[in-house]
């Protein structure tokens, strides 16, 4: 049976990073599906930011888009066979309302589900500078078993273009996921 992972893009800038996570989800040979999920503000900031539309990155293969307010989909259910999830980019909204356990979309709620299940939890905040409350609820988080990874491109690999920051960094997201990607840019001393 292939893995099954979500993907869910909320309202901060950077939702660039989110595409080439879920392109790298997407292509990769050892998954079967990926849930797509983005809050009202993550679809304003992706097609402000990309030109690209929810449809666009539905069209990709293996991935199949939820309605953030059905609080039925599946993966709003821990007895649904999941792998995991990564929000990219997370909002600070968006943490908090995890980190407080507000499940009231579904972003949230399978995020819930992710923590109370023991599945991998990525959060990619997106935010600068952070205030106290952020950085008080990326403890929480990362306390309640989550990896939190705010959006920090590393530059070691020599990118070359903004798609290669993009992507190496979607490469760490699904390294934390538990899918070990090859990945030239990797650092080999
Ligand atoms: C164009 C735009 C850009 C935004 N960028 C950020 C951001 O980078 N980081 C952040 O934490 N919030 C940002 N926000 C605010 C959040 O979208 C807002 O707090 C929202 O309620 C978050 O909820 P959501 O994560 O469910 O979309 C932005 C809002 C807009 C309209």
């Amino acid at each position: 049976m292939g893995l099954r992972f979500t993907l869910a893009i909320t309202g901060a800038s950077g939702s660039a990073f989110g595409v080439a996570a879920l392109r790298r989800l997407s292509a990769n040979p050892a998954v079967e599906q990926v849930a797509l999920l983005l809050s009202p503000t993550g679809k304003r900031c992706l097609l402000d930011e990309t030109g690209l539309t929810p449809k666009d990155l539905a069209a990709l293969p293996k991935v199949g888009l939820r309605d953030e307010r059905d609080l039925g989909a599946d993966i709003s259910s821990g007895s649904h066979r999941h792998d995991g999830m990564a929000i990219v980019p997370c909002s600070a909204g968006a943490m908090g309302r995890i980190a407080s356990g507000v499940s009231e979309s579904l972003v949230s709620r399978a995020a819930d589900v992710c923590l109370k299940e023991r599945r991998p939890l990525v959060v990619c905040l997106r935010e600068t500078p952070l205030n106290r409350i952020h950085l008080e609820n990326m403890l929480r988080l990362h306390d309640a078993g989550a990896v939190v990874m705010p959006i920090m491109p590393g530059f070691y690999s020599g990118p070359k273009n903004l798609d290669d920051l993009f992507d190496t960094f979607a490469t760490r997201v699904l390294d934390q996921l538990g899918l070990r990607e090859s990945d030239a840019r990797r650092w080999k001393g």
